[in-house]
């Protein structure tokens, strides 16, 4: 037997037991080099649907296909051994009927290894929630700001500005939780209303742009490392890697036209 120590990746009820704790740290990852850098860092790693406006240029998460969704979590999985690995539900792939869910998110488990999904939407979802959970698939949910409904919400727009509005995210929280959602993601939402909801449900939440009240935060990586071209108010940049790259790329392109490349003694020596 091997005497190498088996390292234990986070598991679902770990994060569900960090409630009111230490707080849940978590970032997107799309790639199995930088997910292994995420991953000495964070509990859980989400393989967003972001990944359509992040890696492939779609202006909203809409047409991401379920394909390209297992494709990047397979590398996610790949590249890491200790963060709990959640995979987004594409649009399109699980509103539709709980079967419908439970046929994809089955598929996005045993082809990725990933250990949970997470899908959009929250009263109206709570039904397929509780049918996942009931067998076997850990769900994760997201309400607030939800990106895949950016058409019916008229785009990226912060929710809870009316405190009239408080009732229904609160009611969506709630019973996306009673569902047996272990967590769930509070995105682009007011401070007193994500303050409000945390208190108010007994699973963790996850905010990105709903303020420090939140039990965990997550960013997009390539957000928080200057690499996005537009970058949400709320987030902190922690590195400038797009400028990084160009300055690269520049002094690579030079050093081509001046063929100022490493001699062949010094590449074979
Ligand atoms: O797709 C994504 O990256 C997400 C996060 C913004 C939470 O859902």
């Amino acid at each position: 037997m091997s005497q190498e120590t088996r390292i234990r990746r986070t598991t679902v009820p770990q994060i569900a037991a960090r409630k009111g704790g230490e707080p849940i740290v978590s970032l997107t990852s799309y790639h199995a080099h930088t997910a292994a850098i995420v991953d000495r860092h964070a509990d859980f790693i989400l393989v967003g649907d972001s990944l359509g406006m992040v890696m492939h240029g779609m202006e909203t998460t809409v047409g991401v296909p379920l394909e390209l969704m297992i494709m990047h979590g397979r590398a996610v999985v790949r590249g890491t051994k200790k963060a709990l690995i959640v995979v987004d539900m594409p649009f399109g792939t699980y509103e539709e009927s709980p079967n419908m869910a439970f046929r994809n998110a089955a598929k996005v488990m045993k082809e990725t290894g990933c250990g949970a999904v997470k899908l959009e939407g929250g009263a109206r979802m709570a039904e397929t929630i509780r049918f996942l959970t009931e067998r076997g698939i850990p769900v994760m949910a997201h309400t607030g700001l939800t990106p895949q409904s950016s058409h019916v919400m008229g785009g990226f727009k912060t929710q809870g500005r009316n405190e009239e509005t408080w009732a229904s995210h609160i009611d969506d929280a709630r019973a996306v939780a009673e569902a047996g959602a272990f967590a769930v993601v509070l995105e682009g939402m007011v401070e007193p209303l994500a303050a409000k909801i945390t208190k108010d449900i007994a699973i963790p939440t996850i905010g990105i742009g709903a303020s420090v009240e939140c039990d965990g935060q997550i960013l997009v990586l390539e957000d928080m490392l200057g690499l996005n071209p537009w970058t949400p108010k709320f987030v902190k940049v922690y590195g400038q890697l797009g400028p990084m790259i160009e300055q690269a790329v520049e002094a690579y392109a030079a050093d081509v036209r001046t063929r100022a490349f490493p001699t062949e003694d010094e590449v074979y020596r």
